[in-house]
């Protein structure tokens, strides 16, 4: 596997791919890599014949008080895991390369961005959308394949794809859970042991009010119940905890086709989100 920081090297290195015929996929990440990062690999090696990972812990995605600073920084690690994974190239930028003086572009995704997790983290949104364009831009995938637990952010990058009229298909791999449910991130690793074992409840109670809306329980009652085990399990705070569209992101009342329970709940300083749809 090369491991490529310099956009040039990059344009030159997939342009002798595409002179052989071949296909190209990317799996954006910022590192940190986890088994749900490994299955995302998996699914790309399935759709194209050569892989691109991008590892950058994007500055213009993190608010003033989040952890850009603190964010795990493992790049060493990771480059052996894709590497023992089969993958071809390694894109680690740095933030100058990325962010050069004077650069001065953002996307914004207007009724998608501000709402759900971005109200809770104003402008990361438009952070996401403006860096995953660039890398969009930089390798020319055929395929770009992202995380079913961050939905929101895969909705609004297919809108973004879509709007900016990107010519290659967004895939979306479903979430990969730790034995007892809960849905891998590399935030997971912020957890104290006591919060590892409390934030199970947060899968377990999304899981239980998914059945029971599948079941026609009333929608309001269940969402209650539902961030009451959250809260009573140990966490902190309830940011959301909504039946939504799967596409349009709208909250529902009632549950019809593509509906899927969202959730972003806090204990202690980690953020955890996740999300099930209604069968
Ligand atoms: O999901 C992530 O890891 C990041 O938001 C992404 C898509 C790599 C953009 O920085």
């Amino acid at each position: 596997m090369q491991t490529i920081r310099v956009i040039a090297e990059l344009r030159q290195t997939i342009a002798q791919w595409r002179q052989r015929g071949q296909s190209v996929a990317l799996v954006p990440t910022m590192g940190a890599l986890h088994e749900g990062h490994l299955a995302l690999v998996r699914a790309a090696q399935t759709s194209a014949e050569r892989i691109v990972v991008s590892i950058f812990v994007n500055p213009g995605q993190f608010g003033p008080n989040e952890d850009f600073s603190t964010y795990p920084r493992r790049e060493a690690d990771d480059a052996a895991l894709l590497a023992a994974q089969g993958v071809d190239l390694l894109w680690a930028p740095d933030v100058a390369t990325i962010y050069p003086a004077g650069h001065a572009t953002r996307i914004s995704i207007a009724g998608l961005d501000n709402m759900m997790c971005g109200a809770a983290r104003p402008g990361h949104f438009e952070g996401v959308a403006t860096i995953v364009a660039k890398l969009f831009n930089q390798v020319q995938p055929d395929v770009a394949l992202f995380g079913e637990k961050d939905w929101q952010q895969l909705a609004i990058i297919r809108r973004m794809a879509r709007d900016l009229d990107f010519a290659l298909t967004i895939t979306g791999v479903p979430i990969v859970r730790e034995a007892d449910g809960l849905a891998m991130s590399s935030r997971n690793a912020y957890l104290l042991a006591s919060q590892r074992q409390a934030a199970t409840a947060l899968p377990m109670a999304m899981q239980a009010a998914v059945t029971a809306i599948a079941q026609g329980g009333d929608i309001a009652t269940i969402l209650a119940d539902t961030k009451a085990a959250i809260l009573s399990a140990g966490f902190d705070a309830i940011d959301y905890c909504d039946l939504r569209d799967g596409d349009s992101l709208k909250a529902m009342t009632t549950a019809r086709a593509g509906a899927r329970l969202f959730v972003a709940a806090r204990i202690g300083n980690t953020r955890l989100i996740d999300n099930i749809p209604i069968p």
